[in-house]
């Protein structure tokens, strides 16, 4: 049993993170988490009293965060700002968190001797072309095209020299685009669900030619789980499970799972620098530490994910309104 600090525990991944980990060990799990405007209290509700503490703060406050390694035994570090369109608009948030973050808590590791697993994202290798075969693998060198990107790349980076400097016992894994419940609005999928609930035709940038990796969030937890138990540190992990699908395809398959034409959506202009295609090649993880993915069925996750937030209008109403003024205000 071992003592766990989870960052960015009340957004999306994190939330998803803590009830696996509450469910699938006997760890207790304490997530330090600013609650901006990306984070909710009540993604964690139904949390045992017993093996759940819940502490709101910055994980740049280098005194909090001190106190914080002082009673733990390993921290998974999930807390960023995490939205691609934020970072064209105001990157100035994603460098304070994304970069100064990462940087207090990993001198905070390194003053505590803490193990601590770095959550990133496959985005900061940039992206391939459609019609390349290619994947990305753990040797892909990194060429981030967004403000977003380049502070996550910045972090993974920091992580590797305070591991090969400092000897933080550190390991990072590099995700593609999760999907599942408790997802913001602002993102693709949750944002094209609640508008069909909302009666609002989906909004499709460009030409809709552009391919995700789409893994259930699920998923990525058990990954991460695996890795914080069995990973070598200083190594870098990605995780994937084979998703590919373009953002049309998707589209078209939302509006058919909630029963509308497949054709009922707008195309809007092009997200600056979008980037065209992700893709993982998770060998290392499946050979090296066993992990498999659970969800292969992408078409029946996206049902489930429909059916949870028809289910859940209270969870996501509240941020709906702001999110779509945000996008009409871009034209988006
Ligand atoms: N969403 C994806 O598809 C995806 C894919 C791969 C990797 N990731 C990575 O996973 C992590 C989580 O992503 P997400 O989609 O859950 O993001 P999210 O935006 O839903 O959640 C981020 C959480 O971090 C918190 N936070 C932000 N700044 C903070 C700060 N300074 N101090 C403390 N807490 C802070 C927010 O309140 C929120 O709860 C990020 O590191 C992201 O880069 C996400």
């Amino acid at each position: 049993m071992a003592h766990l600090l989870v960052t960015g525990g009340a957004g999306f991944i994190g939330s998803n993170f803590v009830h696996h980990v509450i469910q699938n060990t006997d760890h207790t799990v304490t997530v330090l988490d600013k609650l901006t405007y990306a984070g909710n209290r009540a993604s964690l509700e139904g949390l045992p009293d017993d093996r759940f503490t819940f502490v709101q703060g910055d994980i740049a406050d280098a005194a909090l965060v001190d106190e914080l390694f002082a009673d733990v035994d390993a921290v998974v570090h999930y807390a960023a700002e995490s939205h691609n369109d934020n970072s064209l608009h105001d990157p100035r948030p994603f460098l304070d968190t994304n970069i100064v973050g990462t940087y207090t808590l990993l001198e905070a590791a390194r003053r505590h001797g803490t193990r601590i697993h770095h959550i990133s994202t496959d985005e900061v290798y940039g992206d391939l072309e459609l019609d390349d075969p290619a994947r990305f693998t753990e040797e892909t060198p990194y060429n981030p095209s967004s403000p977003y990107s380049s502070t996550k790349a910045g972090s993974d980076l920091l992580v590797r020299a305070w591991v090969r400097s400092f000897g933080v016992q550190a390991t990072i894994s590099n995700c593609s685009n999760n999907y599942g419940p408790y997802q913001h609005v602002e993102k693709f999928i949750p944002r094209q669900i609640t508008n069909v609930i909302r009666g609002i035709r989906p909004k499709l940038y460009g030409a809709g030619r552009n391919v995700r990796d789409w893994i259930h969030a699920d998923d990525h937890s058990s990954a991460v789980l695996t890795i914080l138990e069995k990973g070598r540190i200083g190594e870098t992990y990605l995780i994937g499970a084979d998703g590919e699908k373009d953002n049309k395809t998707v589209v078209e398959l939302i509006l058919r799972l909630m029963g509308q034409d497949p054709d009922a959506y707008d195309h809007v202009a092009d997200r600056a620098g979008h980037d065209l295609r992700y893709a993982i090649d998770s060998s290392k993880l499946r050979t090296e530490l066993g992990w498999q993915p659970r969800f292969r069925d992408f078409e029946a996750g996206l049902a489930d994910t429909i059916a949870w937030y028809r289910e859940h209008e209270d969870w996501w109403a509240p941020a709906k309104d702001a999110t779509e003024a945000f996008y009409a205000s871009k034209g988006q």
